[in-house]
């Protein structure tokens, strides 16, 4: 049953796209190693979606239907992007109208892109309707048990679409550098809601088995989202809310209630926001990522849900994104470090303008680690099997031929872009770089861009006051390492952790130490356990745990930095709580390290294998596929 306003919105919505595009000639877009797309004859300038899941057989199916500018005349075919769908119908038009069928092919499938889907282009025709299933093990789905919910009695389902991944669920164009409109039409059980990152076109709660999504503005495909499940919405501002299951909902409602004051701040800083509202959807705990930017809505982790809104950085980083990333967005996954270092850089800033300059600095320092802990792990030149030069994975512009761009992630991008910004702020000064930066998101609104489109804008006030060089941007890009004239973090905000770390490691009492440790925020407690050395004798670590219940921590950032010491000491009283939580949770971040700890002592990767064993089928399969490869590596 559809809503009569939901009908009209949708027919207004296709009219008002139209189809065929028209208007300016849009730039050409920059080629991209992951899409097949043939993006020089054609461009999509808008996606029709009509889709049902199934949750009994895990699949979504329906109809996609795209409209192009047809750039070449001369096409006899376009090209798309997918992976494990089922293809049953092709059919082409001219303007939304004379559709027939069209002759279509499917490539073989390459494990890092998938398979190119051929459509035959007759003359003059600019849209294709596609009708097709996805395949239960898509990489951008996760189909969750109703045991996997917090609800524990229905289903369901989320996507996540970047890098790569929207072709495993949608036919089409799935490349950064070409931008969007979108109406969709998804079909669900009565019991289920459905939400999108994108315009609802019916009021929550009015839905009942249908709901219309509308997306006016022009978006990458890696920021298409959909979730489906026993969702309910709570405001916190006028423009901010959050979607969550039920019994999540109130408590997600009180973690984030600063998010309207985020806004204000970013808003303050580097123009207003473009989006309209700005809601957060909290996803089961095996949603494999702390937070994914989809526009208007934020898909985070519940994980960080910590009842003292001590991880609610990863708000201030979504929001962020709704500039860096999602206005000015990252021409190619080569080009990542402009959505997530710059995304990082005002994340802390925002933190900084709401929270205070001492939770900045200490988030700053902790990435600083992060970063170094992060390179160690990506191998050198000479890795074994490399086609391409994986060590440039630790600077800012890794080499992606041929892979899947999944495979480079790390913090680099993320803490060696921050720092590079953080260096520029202090030389040309915050007043001169803040504006230097919301110009730069008012030139490149709603557009691709590219490293050196970045460097190129930074020219002009380099060359007014000479206090940066192009030597000193180079090796921001290029080094290896953090350059000898990086402006670190320096701040004393950890002076005090450090200072009763060292004195109960010298002889102190654990009074001593808790009486200290009574304020401590998370990140003090992050940096305390980090800050340890990696071998603490077993008596040392028993009085911690006893005296501060590390193991049993309710902090799912805590938990994971205490659970690493755990297994550098074999420290097996926290193994129970540990595995406990690397079953329950999905999150990458979190559980991949733990995995990655335990394969290398021989009586750890057996742990680490039972436990996968258990646990895989409540991953998500992006996180199955990383946990599989730690396991592999290891004989
Ligand atoms: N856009 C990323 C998540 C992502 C990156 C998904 C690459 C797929 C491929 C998101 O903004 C992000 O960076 N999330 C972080 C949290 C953040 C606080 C650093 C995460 O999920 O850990
Ligand atoms: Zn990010």
């Amino acid at each position: 049953m559809i809503t009569r306003p939901m009908r009209l919105t949708l027919t207004a919505a296709l009219f008002a796209s139209g189809c065929g595009g028209g208007g300016t000639k849009p730039a050409p877009i920059p080629p991209d190693p992951a899409s097949y797309a043939n993006v020089s004859a054609f461009v999509t300038t808008h996606l029709l979606l009509d889709l049902t899941p199934d949750f009994a057989t895990r699949t979504l199916s329906g109809t996609a239907t795209l409209t192009f500018d047809r750039l070449d005349p001369a096409a006899t075919e376009v090209v798309l992007d997918t992976r494990d769908l089922r293809i049953t119908r092709a059919e082409v038009g001219t303007d939304a109208q004379g559709w027939a069928a069209s002759p279509f092919t499917l490539d073989p499938a390459t494990p890092a892109f998938g398979s190119a889907l051929h459509i035959a282009m007759p003359p003059g025709t600019n849209c294709v309707r596609i009708a097709y299933t996805t395949s239960p093990g898509a990489k951008g789905l996760q189909w969750l048990e109703p045991a996997q919910t917090a609800g524990r009695v229905h289903p369901f389902l989320f996507t996540q679409a970047q890098a790569i991944q929207a072709r495993s669920f949608i036919p089409l164009q799935d490349l950064p550098g070409v931008r969007i409109r979108y109406d969709a039409t998804i079909h669900t059980p009565p019991e289920l809601v459905a939400v999108m990152a994108a315009e609802m076109a019916v009021a929550p709660g009015e839905g009942r088995g249908t709901y219309g999504f509308h997306m006016p503005l022009p978006i990458p495909s890696y920021l298409i989202a959909l979730a489906v499940g026993d969702l309910k919405f709570k405001a916190m501002t006028e423009r901010t809310g959050v979607w969550a299951e039920p019994s999540v909902v109130e408590a997600a409602a009180k973690e984030f209630e600063d998010t309207d004051k985020m806004m204000q701040a970013t808003e303050q800083m580097y123009g207003k926001y473009q989006w309209g509202r700005y809601d957060l959807l909290v996803l089961p705990p095996s949603f494999p990522f702390g937070g994914m930017e989809n526009p208007r809505l934020t898909f985070a982790t519940p994980t960080v849900i910590a009842g003292d809104k001590s991880l609610v950085s990863l708000v201030a980083h979504e929001l962020a994104h709704s500039w860096s990333g999602n206005l000015a967005t990252n021409a190619t996954w080569a080009d990542f470090w402009l959505n997530e270092g710059f995304t990082t850089y005002i994340e802390r800033r925002i933190v900084e303008a709401v929270y205070g300059k001492p939770r900045a600095s200490m988030e700053a320092m902790i990435g600083v680690k992060d970063l170094e802990d992060s390179r160690k792990t990506i191998p050198g030149p000479a890795a074994a099997g490399a086609t391409t030069n994986v060590a440039r994975d630790r600077t800012l512009l890794p080499d992606l031929t041929g892979r899947d761009p999944d495979d480079a992630y790390s913090s680099v991008p993320y803490e060696q872009g921050a720092l590079f910004l953080s260096f520029l702020e202090a030389k040309f000064g915050r007043e001169r770089f803040d504006s230097f930066l919301r110009k730069w998101f008012e030139d490149h609104k709603f557009q691709s861009v590219t490293t050196a489109q970045f460097i190129e804008a930074l020219k002009p006030m380099m060359r007014e006051s000479p206090v940066v060089t192009d030597e000193q941007v180079q090796e921001w890009l290029h080094t290896e390492t953090v350059p000898a004239f990086a402006e670190l973090p320096r701040s004393d905000a950890f002076g005090q952790v450090e200072r009763a770390a060292s004195a109960w490691r010298s002889g102190g009492s654990i009074d001593a130490l808790a009486t200290t440790a009574a304020t401590w925020s998370t990140q003090e407690w992050i940096h305390f356990i980090d800050s340890l050395p990696r071998k603490v004798d077993a008596a040392a670590l028993t009085a911690l745990d006893k005296r501060f219940g590390l193991t049993g921590s309710r902090n799912a950032e805590i938990a994971h930095v205490w659970f690493r010491l755990a297994i550098a000491n074999h420290y097996t009283t926290a193994y129970p709580a540990m595995t406990d939580y690397m079953t329950r949770i999905g999150r990458r971040k979190l559980i991949l390290p733990l995995y990655r700890d335990l394969a290398a002592t021989p009586d750890g990767l057996a742990l680490a294998r039972k436990t996968f064993a258990s646990a895989r089928a409540g991953y998500h399969p992006l996180a199955q596929d990383s946990i599989e490869a730690v396991l592999k590596s290891q004989k």
